[in-house]
């Protein structure tokens, strides 16, 4: 019965929630007969507010993007694994991005995107095990590199799901395509006597970046989309589908 009371006050307190102004002003209407205009026009002005996040939405604040845990886990083939923790993860120079591209439709919830990226600086402490080509990885310490040109590809589409009559949006099918155009990476050994292999590791990425994150990048790729694909779901599921998407 106590479950029941809380389970009630969850429901209600989420369902309470009304999109705030600062939000809501930067939507589109299903009617809009320029919808796809609509879209990227507000998402331009929307980044000063996706810089700070929506915390009441579960939206995190994308510049810079924090991330206090990942784990990697997975090996493409006896060439390339990666079995790593992250933790204290930061990217910065995410709100500063060109949309070359957008298109979405607002009666069947499908978008696609493509955005670049000119520069973006990623820091971490890592501990990292596996196979990065001829480079064995085991390390553990601080990393960070910087990156240019990156560009990045988004498609999916929503689906309704009904939670007591009423109509929420979830992720349905949602793919991500990344290239990094060119980064430079700096590895400290947290234990100074090992700092040779952290070298090593370092050295081998910057003298072939590109053959290094083509070879890393279904792992990498795999891992953002799992990522935001968790963060989409509770953005979305905040507020009711027609407050997302007005009449
Ligand atoms: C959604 O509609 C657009 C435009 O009418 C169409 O090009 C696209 O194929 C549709 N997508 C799906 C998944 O139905
Ligand atoms: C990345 O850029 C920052 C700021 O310009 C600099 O402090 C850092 O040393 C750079 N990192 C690498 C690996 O070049």
């Amino acid at each position: 019965m106590k479950y029941l009371v809380v389970l009630c006050a969850l429901v209600y307190f989420v369902q309470g929630k009304v999109l705030p102004d600062r939000v809501s002003n930067l939507l589109c209407r299903k009617s809009d007969p320029e919808y796809e205009k609509c879209i990227r026009k507000n998402l331009e002005k929307s980044i000063p507010q996706l810089v700070k996040g929506v915390p009441e939405f579960n939206m995190p604040p994308i510049d810079p993007l924090e991330l206090p845990f990942v784990t990697v886990d997975r090996t493409i083939n006896e060439l390339v694994s990666i079995n790593a923790i992250l933790k204290n993860v930061k990217v910065i120079g995410a709100s500063n991005f060109v949309i070359e591209d957008i298109r979405a439709n607002p009666h069947n919830y499908t978008a696609e995107m493509r955005l670049t990226f000119p520069w973006t600086h990623l820091e971490m402490d890592y501990d990292v095990n596996g196979q990065l080509l001829i480079v064995p990885l085991r390390s553990k310490g601080y990393f960070n590199g910087n990156f240019t040109e990156t560009q990045l590809y988004v498609r999916g589409n929503l689906k309704t799901v009904d939670k007591n009559g009423v109509k929420y949006f979830r992720v349905d099918k949602f793919s991500m395509k990344i290239r990094v155009g060119d980064g430079r990476v700096k590895l400290i050994s947290e234990n100074p006597e090992l700092q040779f292999g952290a070298d090593l590791i370092a050295n081998f990425y910057n003298d072939n970046p590109r053959r290094v994150m083509d070879a890393i990048n279904p792992i990498f790729v795999e891992t953002a989309t799992e990522l935001y694909r968790v963060v989409l779901d509770q953005v979305l599921s905040a507020v009711p589908a027609k407050e997302w998407l007005p009449e």
